[in-house]
């Protein structure tokens, strides 16, 4: 995250492991619902250096910026407990400019018919009640898809603690307007 530029959303920063990432001169709104981080994330951003800050409350569901404003959206760890994905993912469409990209790193569901998908499926109606709306079991790459962003660099990858994984990371952009059918 280090080359990003200009208008930086971040979607749930929680309480800011991200901010030691990005660069010092970055616009960076921050969309963190639950207020109490809120205090984390400006002390975090004043100790990484970061004094273009703006922190608001609302949703991914529900972003509360202008249409094609922002160069690149962010989220890590957020699209398992957002309410409804698909509107999410739509509305970090419409605020993205022509071109703009959403950077991301997510645990999706672990493949049908695997012990891990079965762990996950089991687990997921308590799991998502202890740990705030949290879906083990979210076949998120299914819904970036069909919301007809064009991938530039996407790859999955595991971790050893098998609920939380895989992962997927990467970035998709915006599709200029002429490729938009
Ligand atoms: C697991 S934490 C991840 C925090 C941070 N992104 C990180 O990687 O350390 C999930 C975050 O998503 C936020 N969140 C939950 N639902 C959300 C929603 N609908 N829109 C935006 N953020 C949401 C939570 O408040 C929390 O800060």
């Amino acid at each position: 995250m280090g080359n990003l530029q200009h208008q930086v959303l971040e979607i749930g920063p929680g309480a800011g492991a991200s901010l030691a990432y990005y660069p010092k001169d970055i616009h960076w709104i921050g969309i963190e619902p639950n207020p109490f981080m809120h205090p984390y994330l400006e002390r975090e951003a004043q100790q990484r250096g970061l004094s273009n800050i703006q922190l608001l409350q609302g949703t991914a569901e529900d972003l509360p910026v202008e249409d094609e404003s922002i160069d690149t959206v962010v989220s890590t760890h957020v699209l398992c407990s957002v309410r409804d994905l698909y509107r999410s993912l739509q509305e970090i469409k419409r605020i993205l400019k022509p071109e703009g990209s959403f950077v991301f790193i997510e645990h999706v569901a672990g493949e049908c018919g695997t012990w891990r998908r079965r762990v996950q499926d089991g687990i997921e109606p308590v799991w998502k009640n202890l740990f705030d709306n949290c879906h083990p079991n979210r076949e998120t790459w299914k819904m970036l898809e069909q919301v007809e962003l064009e991938v530039v660099n996407y790859y999955q990858f595991k971790l050893a603690f098998p609920v939380v994984s895989p992962h997927i990371a990467g970035r998709i952009r915006k599709k200029p307007l002429e490729m938009v059918q």
